[in-house]
């Protein structure tokens, strides 16, 4: 699986299909992470979102992990266009499924339209390892597809997944076919949620979740050493 063949055409294939939508989801929580110093962000692509938050929070310094070279490289120069200072951003390529991150480390993580990357299986582990680098109390946000309440919207919600899983799996060979409803995963390990916005009759959904102090007795299962601990 890679994205590196998608990269440089993800912006205006988005346009289309999206319109101005997918990029206010990403940005749609902006005004309420102003707090944020040391910020986690997974599968960031080429950049759009990683540039308004740097513009938005002139404090905040980001890792950014990715699995594609590309879209590292198109983050990388949309950020030296922006003139925003390369050392807020360190940049690693990388899959997250394979990777270690530093536990109780960082006061955010972000994850824009990532875990519809993962089927049930991969994301029990990935949605734990994130977890886990977040302090107590803090947050994460999750901008990604849903599946509306209302049964009209559902229908044309699972027609175009669908359609999109099927495109990524030519593009990128992804393999997952369905999307998971991760909202079980995020409660079983610690996280609560706080805040929810949606666009498009609720097909794009971006929520905050909050991490909650574990009690000894609720410990999250503890995650599997990956077979390849180097970054790529
Ligand atoms: C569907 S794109 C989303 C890009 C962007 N965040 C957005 O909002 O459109 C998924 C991104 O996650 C990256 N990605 C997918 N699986 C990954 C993994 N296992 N580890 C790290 N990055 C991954 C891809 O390279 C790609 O940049």
């Amino acid at each position: 699986m890679s994205f590196d063949l998608l990269a440089p055409h993800y912006h205006w294939i988005e346009k289309i299909v999206f319109g101005d939508s997918l990029q206010k989801c990403r940005i749609g929580w902006l005004d309420s992470l102003k707090d944020a110093k040391r910020v986690l962000i997974i599968g960031e692509g080429d950049g759009r979102f990683l540039r308004e938050f740097l513009r938005a929070n002139p404090l905040a310094v980001v890792k950014s992990i990715d699995f594609s070279r590309k879209m590292r490289e198109l983050a990388k120069r949309r950020m030296e266009a922006a003139g925003i200072d390369g050392k807020r951003v360190q940049f690693q390529t990388g899959d997250i499924r394979k990777l270690l991150v530093p536990e109780g480390t960082f006061d955010l993580v972000i994850t824009n339209f990532l875990l519809d990357c993962f089927d049930e299986k991969e994301l029990q582990p990935v949605i734990a390892l994130l977890s886990s680098a977040l302090i107590p109390g803090g947050l994460w946000v999750v901008g990604d597809f849903r599946i509306p309440s209302i049964s009209a919207a559902a229908r044309r919600a699972r027609w175009r997944l669908r359609m999109m899983y099927f495109c990524f799996r030519l593009s990128t060979r992804l393999q997952t076919k369905e999307l998971v409803n991760f909202d079980p995963l995020l409660a079983s390990h610690g996280l609560v949620l706080l805040k929810a916005r949606s666009w498009q009759n609720g097909f794009l959904s971006s929520e905050i979740w909050k991490k909650r102090k574990l009690q000894p007795s609720e410990r999250a299962p503890a995650i599997e050493q990956p077979d390849d601990l180097s970054p790529q």
